[in-house]
């Protein structure tokens, strides 16, 4: 019986992930590019070799779904396993539109191939995290990372590289919670559904790579408006997939409107400030460090809650250290 436990972050894609060219490996259309953040994590812990499988999120049994995810992966790690008793506990809030899957499966990647004495090469868990969920291969790199779509049928070359460290560059990611209900479309069906009939599919594969390019050179260049404006370009023409899709799938609320509004607004005043929203309702500004302040007391009438988050660091081990 062995113990390991490991921590990771979440991240946001600051250059788009939507789409998948194999379902079952989680292989993407199109590359992406993140920022890992600080301030939240995911804590897990994993013991090899016990009786039988136990899958707890904080002091609760996991629910059917998540355990059945959780135990699925462990068999990819190893399909002849003993039992594996693995504890997870998110110190953010679910429902803030911050990928817990991220943060989560980069840590029980990480905890459990250390758990059972297998390699922890940040690549080569990356490539098995994002068989657990596309975006957490990104989540084993602190500060900005990408993710190359990848050739390869079995995925061994579509995994997370970084492009630049944590302390790279002094930016926050705003993070507006508008709405803390359960999303009711998941990312794999509306990734499905826009490839399947949006019109506009095509196009977003298209140009895809060559605003992966500009993501990172607008990083290396620490160019914040050049890299508000790919991120924004990224953004939208991802959902606009999804709105054109049948049937059309919708993650904005009429408060995420408001926040867009008031982002563009700012911007108008001279701040530099950046929208980006996922697959939920969920408004998220990249801003300097200094105009964070500004930009979270702007949104603070639209949403339930702001969080102001800074550039995290990468997964890493704390048992056995
Ligand atoms: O990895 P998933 O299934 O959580 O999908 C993530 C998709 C987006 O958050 C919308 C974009 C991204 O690149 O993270």
């Amino acid at each position: 019986m062995r113990t390991a436990v490991a921590i990771a972050h979440p991240n946001i894609a600051l250059v788009k992930y939507w789409g998948k060219r194999d379902i079952p490996l989680n292989l993407p259309s199109v590359s992406s590019v993140s920022l890992t953040l600080s301030g939240f994590s995911t804590r897990t812990e994993v013991t090899w070799d016990v009786a039988s499988d136990e899958v707890r999120v904080g002091e609760a049994l996991a629910p059917e779904g998540f355990a059945r995810r959780v135990t699925r992966f462990l068999d990819r790690l190893d399909g002849d396993r003993p039992g594996v008793r693995v504890a997870t506990y998110n110190d953010f809030p679910t429902g803030a539109g911050l990928a817990s899957s991220a943060s989560g499966f980069a840590a029980l990647a990480l905890a459990a191939n250390a758990a059972r004495g297998a390699t922890t090469d940040p690549v080569e868990l990356s490539v098995l995290a994002r068989q657990g969920s596309g975006s957490a291969c990104r989540s084993l790199w602190g500060g900005f990372v990408a993710w190359h779509r990848g050739e390869r049928d079995d995925g061994l070359d579509s995994h997370g590289e970084p492009v630049a460290p944590t302390d790279h560059w002094d930016l926050s990611m705003v993070v507006a919670v508008v709405s803390e209900e359960a999303k009711a479309v998941g990312s794999t069906e509306g990734m499905e559904r826009s490839r399947l009939t949006s019109p506009l599919y095509e196009t977003w594969v298209e140009q895809a790579e060559a605003d992966v390019e500009e993501g990172i050179a607008a990083i290396r260049a620490r160019d914040l408006d050049r890299l508000g404006r790919v991120m924004e370009a990224s953004t939208y023409k991802m959902h606009a997939t999804m709105h054109t899709a049948h049937p059309p799938l919708m993650y904005w609320t009429p408060g995420s409107l408001a926040c867009l509004k008031t982002v563009w607004a700012l911007r108008e005043q001279g701040v530099s400030a950046w929208t980006t929203m996922d697959a939920g309702p969920q408004v998220k500004v990249l801003c300097r460090r200094g105009a964070a302040a500004r930009v979270a007391d702007a949104l603070r009438p639209h949403c339930v809650a702001v969080h102001v988050l800074g550039p995290g660091g990468p997964a890493r081990l704390l048992e056995p250290s």
